[in-house]
């Protein structure tokens, strides 16, 4: 429905607008004088009264008398969580002074003109409550994995898309480069794909990179990534002229998911970690792979870790912690230790009586959890 070039956005536009479930598209120039116009003015009455209207328009949908919703095709919009932008709305209203109303309308005005991110990913320190699918505690109880798109979980031994999702988000920016040496089934290169970050996977069984290949090519490439799976072994493969191969000189997020020691076989190739004699082969195993990629992470970011421990002739072997100490001796300073809780594996749901009769004969407890762990290059 076009206007002498400008576009009234319908309250079904609104709706359906391809951004984030509640999303609301404002006409930025148009709102920053409107909050402008309000800041001038020197009564909390007169104040209140005109963002009631604004509040009036985005939540009723009243007639829009601001032209908020007044989208110019060649003129600069924005978008906000309508949730969040009522709230702060009903901060104003409810303030008790002019003063405080001033504060907090200057805090929206702000947050709509300007953008300010880390270097390390794109969030918007400024609107950071919209942000709240991102995890920031240390505790991640996940109901469900995301089994959307070419996620189809087949993997025995995979990770959820959840994990390397919000690691992405918070530690790497559009277009930078993330490098998973235990690709498996291509979890982390799919969401690379979804989160516009080039991805390259090194996996050491031909057959389960072939595979992965092809699911990560059934995933839209809208971003036009680089998503290459590398069939070697980590601990040695020449991560030099990968870098090469693309022009780049590091790595912006370093993923590594390896098996938990013998917990799964993976192969019979005697290069796979899961086939390592003992503990303390499977933590030299680690440790090459450790010291063969992190010279091609960029200082100051993140490295992420995911990993589990394992029961051993009745002994509870923290392998976990073993290799956070893998990682921690080369000189790598630790951030987090997520503890994320376990689906059950298709075996142990049918044979939960089971394990549960043995836990309380055995005096050890059922293992719900695994960890991300956390480090930042120096
Ligand atoms: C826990 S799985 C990773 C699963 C993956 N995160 C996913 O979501 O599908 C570990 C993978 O490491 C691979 N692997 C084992 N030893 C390796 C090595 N030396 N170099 C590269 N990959 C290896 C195994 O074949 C297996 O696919």
């Amino acid at each position: 429905m076009k206007t002498n070039n400008t576009t009234q956005l319908t309250l079904l536009d609104l709706e359906t607008t391809p951004l984030t479930y509640g999303s609301l598209i404002l006409n930025k120039e148009k709102f920053v004088e409107v909050l402008s116009e309000i800041g001038n003015l020197n009564d909390l009455s007169s104040v209140k009264g005109r963002i009631f209207v604004i509040k009036d328009i985005i939540t009723n949908h009243r007639k829009d008398q601001e032209g908020l919703l007044n989208i110019d095709a060649n003129g600069d919009t924005i978008s906000l969580r309508r949730d969040i932008l009522t709230s702060e709305l009903d901060q104003i209203l409810k303030s008790q002074t002019i003063e405080r109303a001033k504060y907090y309308l200057k805090r929206l005005k702000t947050s709509v003109q300007k953008v300010k991110t880390s270097k390390i990913n794109d969030l918007n320190l400024l609107r950071w409550k919209e942000y709240d699918d991102i995890i920031t505690d240390s505790l991640w109880i996940l109901d469900k994995r995301d089994t959307s798109g070419a996620h189809l979980g087949w993997y025995w031994g995979n990770f959820i898309p959840q994990i390397p999702h919000q690691m992405m988000r918070r530690f790497t920016r559009k277009g930078e480069w993330v490098l998973d040496t235990f690709a498996g089934s291509g979890t982390t290169l799919i969401e690379c794909r979804r989160l516009c970050r080039n991805g390259i996977g090194i996996e050491l069984n031909p057959e389960v990179a072939q595979k992965a290949r092809e699911l990560i090519e059934k995933e839209h490439n809208k971003d036009s990534v680089v998503s290459e799976v590398i069939v070697g072994d980590s601990r040695t493969i020449d991560i030099e002229s990968i870098l090469r191969k693309y022009g780049i000189n590091r790595f912006q997020l370093l993923i590594m998911h390896p098996p938990y020691h013998d917990i799964i076989k993976f192969s019979k190739d005697k290069n796979d970690l899961s086939n390592a004699k003992n503990t303390e082969e499977f933590l030299k195993m680690f440790g090459d792979v450790v010291e063969n990629v992190t010279p091609y992470l960029e200082k100051g970011r993140y490295f992420a870790l995911v990993i589990g421990d394992k029961y051993s002739r009745g002994e509870w072997i923290p392998l976990g912690f073993y290799c956070m100490q893998e990682v921690l001796k080369r000189g790598y300073l630790l951030k987090s230790i997520i503890v994320k809780n376990f689906e059950e594996t298709r075996g142990k749901r049918n044979q939960k009586e089971l394990w549960r009769y043995r836990a309380l004969v055995g005096g050890f407890y059922i293992f719900k959890h695994e960890y991300i762990m956390l480090f930042k290059k120096k």
